[in-house]
């Protein structure tokens, strides 16, 4: 892949923010450690320094040597970044007098300057530090501030090398993107052509170049990440990408059948295996959630492992990872960062012994539905909600049984179903029904009943970090209650969530 801009992580909490900006600009970039990026630059066209929850004032101050950065190569320094240099070239930081956390505008601008372009006086920025930068470092010239904070950004005469104390990062500061690109587009001169487009043909190039004539085994769950990684790599080796759509009996109500259809009508060599009964059987009397996540964990892996022993020199497992994955694992946890590597299908034995390609490793979730769309496949599939890997196992609190997977499978389908005519299902970011494990008393005709009782759950969300229940329309919830009732036999009652994340999560076990 083309490199273009490097950014570098001192710890903040806006760090993969940065990187999507910057990707929204049709830029590519890349986010590493500060203490550990890489020593040949000469694919680099600009660098950006991020901000920390750090100090540059305190002992175990993070110090990066940037010997081959600045001075070499445009440089954008944010907060922290800003005071890094202040602090270590000739200027003075100090804890600030006033809190410095939240909207702010700039009060001054200095004319004339392309970092500026198209930005007006006034317009809102945000600010999260604790620390501020009093005088300037050697050669600094003050490019704007804000009531509060004079040295609200500037740079180094003689050099391309810009800093600013707020966050262009953060959807708070209005022109942030407008700034971004005008450092990268019009001072560093950083090419934007990083498009889905472009994306696909330089990964199916590199795929093609990478596994020549080798064989590559994949699993497909169904979900986004997996389905557009088998496309991509279909597109690149053909017949060598052997799929398999494992059944582990917890999927939804036919599942298994529609989209092993729809992989078959995409093309792919995919093969599905029915391995129901030995999840289930393994699944006997187990109640204790993580109990019951590793079962399913260990179990898929035997039969994926079966499954792959059946073909003949497998040179390869891909798997669907994608970059907050990638990036989560290398992010700087404290001044003794610890990198660790990250293997999205956990626990894979050795004696596997398959190499690892991970063709979107470097896409955040939004470029990969994008580049799904690119690849053609189905939009319906593309903005299919999250299903968590052990299936309904874990939306069945207590003891799994078959009869307990078909009435929760019934249930989700009356909810899911009629989250789509309704057309709500594309404003929710995940769905789903939960039987509890007990029951209550109802009437039905003249009968009283004694049968269980389902909750739904929906919420919005953008990574499922964090979520809200949705405030589902009453008359849809009234219609979905009365449907479920009276179509699956063994319900008489259901409730909704209106539970957030935090301190709820959105499944229940
Ligand atoms: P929680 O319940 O932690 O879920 O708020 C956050 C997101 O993760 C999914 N989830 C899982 N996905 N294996 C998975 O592959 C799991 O064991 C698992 N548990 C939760 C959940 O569906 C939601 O999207």
């Amino acid at each position: 892949m083309q490199h273009n801009v490097l950014i570098l992580d001192f710890g903040s909490q806006y760090t993969q923010l940065i990187a999507r900006r910057v990707r929204e600009l049709n830029i590519f970039c890349e986010i590493f450690p500060y203490n550990h990026f890489p020593s040949d630059l000469s694919s680099y066209k600009a660098v950006i320094l991020s901000g920390s929850p750090f100090s540059v004032r305190a002992d175990d101050v993070l110090h990066p040597d940037l010997s081959e950065i600045r001075g070499k190569l445009p440089l954008l320094s944010v907060c922290y970044g800003a005071q890094y240099l202040a602090h270590f070239s000739g200027g003075e930081v100090a804890p600030s007098d006033t809190r410095e956390y939240g909207r702010a505008n700039l009060s001054y601008i200095k004319g004339g300057e392309t970092f500026f372009e198209n930005i007006s006086e006034n317009s809102q920025v945000w600010m999260s530090h604790s620390d501020t930068i009093k005088e300037l470092p050697t050669n600094g010239v003050r490019l704007a501030s804000t009531h509060d904070v004079e040295n609200a950004a500037y740079k180094i005469e003689g050099e391309t090398t810009y800093a600013i104390q707020f966050h262009p990062e953060v959807y708070h500061s209005t022109d942030g993107k407008q700034l971004l690109e005008n450092f990268l587009v019009k001072i560093a001169h950083v090419p934007q052509n990083f498009t889905p487009n472009a994306f696909v043909g330089e990964m199916v190039a590199e795929l093609k170049e990478k596994l020549q004539n080798d064989k590559v085994v994949l699993g497909l769950s169904g979900g986004v990440d997996s389905t557009v990684a088998a496309v991509l790599l279909h597109q690149a080796i053909g017949k060598n990408l052997y799929c398999i759509f494992v059944n582990n009996g917890l999927l939804r109500k036919n599942e298994f059948e529609n989209v092993l259809d729809q992989y078959k009508h995409m093309g792919l060599n995919v093969k599905g295996v029915d391995a129901s009964s030995r999840f289930l059987d393994e699944l006997a009397d187990i109640s204790d959630p993580e109990t019951k996540r590793k079962i399913i964990g260990r179990v898929f892996i035997e039969v994926f492992d079966d499954e792959s022993h059946l073909l003949e020199d497998v040179k390869w497992l891909a798997q669907g990872t994608i970059y907050p994955d990638v990036i989560e694992s290398v992010s700087v946890k404290g001044p003794s960062a610890t990198i660790k590597s990250h293997h999205n299908v956990g626990g894979l034995p050795d004696y596997m012994k398959l190499k690892i390609v991970e063709p979107l490793r470097m896409l955040f979730k939004d470029e990969v539905r994008r580049v799904g769309a690119t690849l053609g496949i189905d939009a319906e599939l593309l903005g299919r909600h999250p299903f968590p890997g052990p299936g309904l196992s874990i939306r069945i609190l207590g003891d799994i049984t078959l009869e307990k997977v078909r009435i929760l499978q019934e249930v989700d389908a009356v909810f899911i179903d009629g989250l789509k005519s309704w057309g709500l299902y594309d404003k929710v970011w995940q769905a789903g029904a939960i039987l509890l494990p007990v029951n209550s008393v109802g009437v039905m005709g003249d009968e009283r009943t004694y049968e269980k009782v389902v909750a739904l759950r929906a919420v919005e969300s953008t990574d499922g970090m964090t979520a809200d229940w949705v405030h589902l329309p009453y008359d849809f919830l009234m219609k979905v209650s009365n449907d479920i009732i009276n179509k699956v036999k063994g319900v008489n009652r259901v409730v909704y969530d209106i539970s957030s994340k935090p301190p709820a999560t959105i499944e229940w076990e």
